[in-house]
């Protein structure tokens, strides 16, 4: 993770201007295929973004709600989708083909195509099985931490006195030339701080669904069993209940936390037995990413404020223009 986030944003030009969202989804993109992969995906950027792009597009009229109050797809858009789906799955396919043919100790294709059913038939997972798996993975792996680190970005660059806090605890860290890592993880509050402020205004995965299994009641009204309920981290972050000023991006709210707080007026990974897996490896890599742009580089906002586009995931659109300046080395 260190070393992708190095050569990125070390790869990115002074005073230009760059779409921070782009490069954001090509470093997170990067970083899923090497360390669950074990791969250099660079190449299937592109396409993948293309791809996943047109699929988020339509993915909301491909739910059954959608369907069911005249909204899903027409036929022609129908095998739109599926040609879309399957540009995907080639990109998957190359993955496993590659990972079959030679097995890595660590990545996670090459663990499945090892894995044994132990509790089951004892048997392995088909090629269809390890293709779900990946395709998750993949797609839950990258958008979403995009997302988080170009809203973060975008509402830094509107924050100049945050970024540099953020800047000057980078270079506490003593990381030198050398890419941060997992050791210094700790030493970096105020980092995780605005990542945490950031999903609070624009959570990446802005609703999450819930079955109900037994009847109940939730402030008079009766929801029964397989009744579908949505929760929405958009909306319950910005109830000025729990969140004073709740529009304002504030980082000494996760610096100095309110105790009082319930624990659910927060959660941008869901929770429960369906919770995020990937929570700690989103938090990991982000705040390795932020850090690394912050100790190189000052950013301002180059344009046009993004607005949130509310699909699957919530993206900031058309884009993140950012400013860059070198920051003077410390
Ligand atoms: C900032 C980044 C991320 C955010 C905001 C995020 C958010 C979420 C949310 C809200 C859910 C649904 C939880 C629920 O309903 O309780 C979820 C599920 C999931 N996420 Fe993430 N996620 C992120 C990164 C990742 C990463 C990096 C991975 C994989 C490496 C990942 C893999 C998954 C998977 C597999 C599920 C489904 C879990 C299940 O249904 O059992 N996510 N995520």
């Amino acid at each position: 993770m260190g070393q992708i986030a190095a050569e990125e944003t070390g790869s990115w030009v002074a005073e230009t201007v760059i779409d921070a969202h782009a490069a954001m989804t090509r470093t997170a993109m990067r970083i899923v295929g090497s360390t669950l992969f074990g791969l250099d995906v660079t190449g299937d950027a592109a396409r993948v973004g293309v791809a996943l792009d047109g699929v988020l597009a339509i993915s909301n009229r491909l739910l059954p709600l959608a369907q069911l109050v005249g909204q899903g797809l027409s036929p022609d858009e129908q095998s739109a989708a599926a040609q879309l789906i399957a540009e995907l799955d080639d990109v998957i396919a190359g993955i496993i083909a590659q990972r079959r043919a030679a097995p890595g100790d660590r990545d996670v294709v090459s663990l499945l195509t090892r894995a044994v059913d132990d509790e089951g038939d004892g048997g392995g997972l088909s090629d269809r099985e390890i293709r779900d798996e990946v395709m998750t993975l993949f797609l839950a792996g990258h958008e979403t931490t995009a997302n988080a680190l170009a809203w973060t970005l975008h509402l830094l660059s509107h924050h100049p006195e945050a970024l540099a806090q953020i800047a000057a605890e980078a270079d506490r860290c003593g990381t030198g030339t050398g890419a941060v890592g997992l050791d210094q993880l700790e030493q970096l509050p105020i980092t995780q701080a605005a990542l945490r402020e950031g999903m609070r205004l624009f959570p990446p995965a802005w609703l999450t669904t819930r079955e109900v299994v037994q009847p109940t009641t939730i402030r008079g009204v009766d929801l029964a069993v397989g009744a579908q309920v949505i929760v929405s981290p958009w909306l319950t972050q910005r109830d000025p209940r729990w969140w004073p000023d709740a529009d304002e991006f504030r980082i000494d709210r996760w610096l100095y936390p309110d105790e009082q707080r319930p624990k659910w007026a927060y959660f941008p990974f869901g929770g429960g037995a369906r919770g995020c897996i990937g929570e700690h490896f989103a938090m990991l890599e982000a705040t390795i990413i932020l850090a690394e742009v912050a100790r190189r580089w000052t950013i301002s906002p180059a344009g046009d404020a993004p607005e949130p586009e509310f699909r699957v995931t919530l993206r900031p659109t058309p884009a993140v223009p950012l400013r860059l300046q070198r920051r003077a080395p410390h």
